[in-house]
């Protein structure tokens, strides 16, 4: 079973390869920065030398590389089974004047038009499953709380969550499409998420302080607590459940964590 994780070089797209991993998936670990997903396929060998991985670097800001990767990873498999896009940007912004260009449109272009792209390419190797192909896209409960400064990241993930819905109506029109969700994490701590809160704070971004205090009280997964959550609904959800749906992983996690005991 092959599954294919852009942004999986780190965070949570790290924690999810070495979850799927050990759960048996085949992985194809996509991402901007080659060395990490190295480093990751060398951890995936160590825990699961059964695991065959391929890594693959791409700019999902570019939208020739992101052809490109749908071309490579549709030469190298005959189907994919499940297609996790958890790359993700959304640099802050001082204030509504100084929201750059620039950053607002690399956010579209990896936050919404490259999940299409890359979806709309790979439906040759995702369509005719049986079970039908799984894709997760990872979407921010940001799209809804509009907070000074997040224009970039909010905007583009709530077009997101509309591309789901999108995507959820139109393999309903297809006979053997794949199936959708979005998975919305919550706070999850990762390098990327404290990256952001630092530059939001030197900026007196109030959202900064929020999420720092939530931070260092606990109060957020981490990326195994989120990693297992999203394999939940990849590997348990039943199908009918999983298409079309929004998973909030901070709900999974209280409720799987309610399960076992
Ligand atoms: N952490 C949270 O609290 C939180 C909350 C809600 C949603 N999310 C979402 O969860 C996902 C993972 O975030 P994370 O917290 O795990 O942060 P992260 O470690 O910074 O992950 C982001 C990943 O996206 C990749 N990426 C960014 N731009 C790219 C590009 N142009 N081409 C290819 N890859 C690119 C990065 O690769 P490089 O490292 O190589 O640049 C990185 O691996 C994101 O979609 C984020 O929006 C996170």
């Amino acid at each position: 079973m092959w599954t294919l994780i852009t942004g999986a070089g780190s965070g949570i797209g790290r924690a999810l390869a070495l979850e799927l991993a050990a759960r048996g998936h085949n992985l194809i670990l996509a991402g901007r920065t080659l060395a990490k997903l190295e480093e990751v396929a060398e951890a995936l060998r160590a825990d699961a030398p059964d695991c065959e991985v391929m890594t693959l670097g791409v700019d999902l800001a570019d939208p020739a590389s992101t052809r490109d990767l749908a071309h490579q990873v549709s030469d190298a498999v005959d189907h994919l089974s499940v297609f996790v896009y958890c790359a993700g940007v959304g640099e802050p912004a001082a204030d509504f004047a100084s929201l750059g260009l620039i950053d607002f449109q690399e956010a579209l272009a990896v936050n919404v038009s490259a999940p299409m792209l890359l979806t709309q390419s790979l439906l040759p190797v995702l369509k005719g499953g049986d079970p039908a192909s799984r894709i997760v896209m990872i979407g921010a409960g940001m799209d809804k709380h509009a907070q000074p400064g997040t224009g970039s990241y909010g905007i583009s993930k709530m077009a997101l969550r509309r591309l789901v819905r999108q995507m959820s109506v139109e393999f309903d029109t297809m006979s053997d499409g794949p199936v959708v969700s979005l998975f919305q994490p919550g706070l999850v701590d990762t390098l990327g998420i404290r990256s952001h809160i630092h530059k939001a704070g030197e900026m007196n971004l109030p959202h900064a302080e929020w999420l720092n205090r939530r931070l260092s009280s606990g109060d957020c997964l981490t990326a195994e607590q989120a990693a297992s959550a999203l394999a939940f609904t990849l590997n348990q959800v039943p199908e009918s459940d999983f298409h079309g749906a929004v998973f909030n992983g901070a709900d999974l996690v209280d409720s799987l964590s309610f399960a076992a005991s």
